[in-house]
């Protein structure tokens, strides 16, 4: 019989901590975010399919092998959500009410890859998305904006990896060129590569297989593809992060696998990370939106992947703990003790108790083991007189006190000795 208790392949279970590492990088993500003035939206994880294969492109990887389809519907697993804010952006008609608007969004995405470190079936994104610039500053802003995420959150190691893709004129002449280009190299190619040549020549650029990489590095076509707007604008960006101390590598091998993208591509790549090294990916797609049935609407943006931050980061942040533990002995009045507790959490002091009716000795291992700075003991006799015992676990006190003033007590003590 199928073991049910196996998880899916491809996904993964937070632990506890690995949890609070997930929310403290979606934290400090949103703190930067908010700095740049992106409004956080949140969108469904269920999409039309046609949305990704018009806009991803039908021969992308992405469409053609890894969406996950929900039987019997044309609607799956948003697979990422550049396209789905862009849906968003258009239904809601949103040009109409302003010419420029910033939005960034948290959550899952879906693609049915073959799992292993840094790749899953189910990840999450930190995206940011501007529509309406054309600006070069609007890269440069997404581009600061992806690092100074990475930096608040802790992420060291990380490298900006630049290129222009050009308008969509300059793609389809570099596309044409490549293909031409590699008509007598064919034989050299992957099988996957000789496939792309004919639907998506440009993807053959970004293959990472030895082969197809030495047939690529022997063709020479170094921003000679792009127009003399694009150059001087891509010039203009690259000019302004040096201004700005920001460190790229520009890679004129990166195209990216995903089809909507027009002039400056991006991915930042860890160190730490093995094959799967990007933390993070984004790039203009000029074309999208009126690609997608709207008005002629430029864009650009970027996504974040937590899974692969949270590898490059060695450390975790300290476990979270809770200051107060009520303790009780055998003999005590239940109600009393949970009474106790439920009033400490009503004046907003974290805490538990034991639920197990455990000896008062391995309650005091317990809140030790997890780093608890005061025991409230309630005995029986305390009780009776409205008293409990409240331990300083640190300092190895104990007094008795009134439980009337022990919310008070137990405030104004956390207050005084945090980060102590
Ligand atoms: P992407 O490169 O497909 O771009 O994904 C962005 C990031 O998500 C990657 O750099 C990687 O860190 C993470 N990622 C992607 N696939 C997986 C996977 N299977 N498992 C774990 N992490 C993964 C996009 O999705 C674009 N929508 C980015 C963008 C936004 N471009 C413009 N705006």
């Amino acid at each position: 019989m199928k073991n049910l208790y196996s998880g899916i392949r491809g996904t993964a279970d937070l632990s506890p901590s690995e949890t609070a590492l997930f929310l403290d990088i979606v934290d400090k993500s949103r703190e930067v975010i908010e700095r740049f003035a992106y409004e956080e939206i949140v969108l469904p994880v269920l999409e039309e399919k046609g949305l990704f294969e018009k806009s991803v492109g039908e021969n992308t990887d992405i469409v053609e092998r890894q969406m996950f389809k929900i039987e019997g519907k044309d609607i799956v697993l948003r697979p990422e959500g550049t396209a789905q804010v862009v849906r968003y952006f258009l239904e809601k008609s949103l040009y109409k009410q302003h010419d420029f608007h910033k939005f960034s969004y948290v959550g899952p995405m879906f693609r049915g890859e073959r799992p292993q470190k840094g790749r899953l079936r189910q990840f999450y994104h930190i995206g940011a998305e501007a529509i309406g610039s054309r600006s070069f500053y609007v890269d440069a802003e997404l581009i600061s904006l992806c690092s100074a995420i990475l930096e608040n959150i802790g992420v060291r190691k990380f490298k900006l990896r630049i290129n222009s893709l050009g308008c969509f004129r300059d793609k389809s002449r570099l596309s044409s060129f490549i293909k031409q280009s590699l008509q007598e190299h064919k034989s050299k190619l992957c099988p996957d590569c000789k496939r792309r040549i004919r639907h998506n020549p440009l993807r053959v650029i970004d293959c990472k297989k030895e082969q197809c990489r030495a047939v690529v590095k022997s063709l020479d076509f170094k921003e000679a593809h792009l127009c003399k707007d694009c150059q001087r604008d891509f010039r203009n960006l690259l000019n302004f992060l040096e201004e700005t101390g920001l460190k790229y590598v520009y890679d004129p091998y990166l195209v990216r696998g995903l089809d909507y993208y027009t002039n400056t591509v991006f991915e930042i790549v860890s160190e730490s990370l093995g094959s799967q090294n990007a933390i993070g990916a984004g790039g203009r797609y000029n074309n999208l939106i009126k690609f997608l049935g709207g008005p002629d609407i430029p864009a650009a943006g970027f996504a974040l992947g937590i899974e692969r931050i949270m590898i490059t980061l060695k450390e975790s942040p300290p476990r979270y703990s809770i200051p107060v533990f009520v303790a009780y002995s055998a003999d005590a009045d239940s109600n009393a003790v949970y009474g106790i507790l439920s009033n400490l959490r009503k004046s907003g002091i974290n805490c538990d108790s034991d639920y197990c009716g455990k000896s008062l000795k391995a309650q005091m291992r317990n809140a030790q083991r997890r780093g608890v700075r005061f025991v409230v003991i309630a005995g029986r006799d305390e009780l009776k007189k409205n008293k409990i015992l409240l331990k300083d676990m640190k300092e190895s006190r104990q007094e008795e006190i009134d439980i009337g003033v022990l919310a008070g007590k137990l405030n104004s003590f956390i207050k005084e000795k945090k980060g102590d």
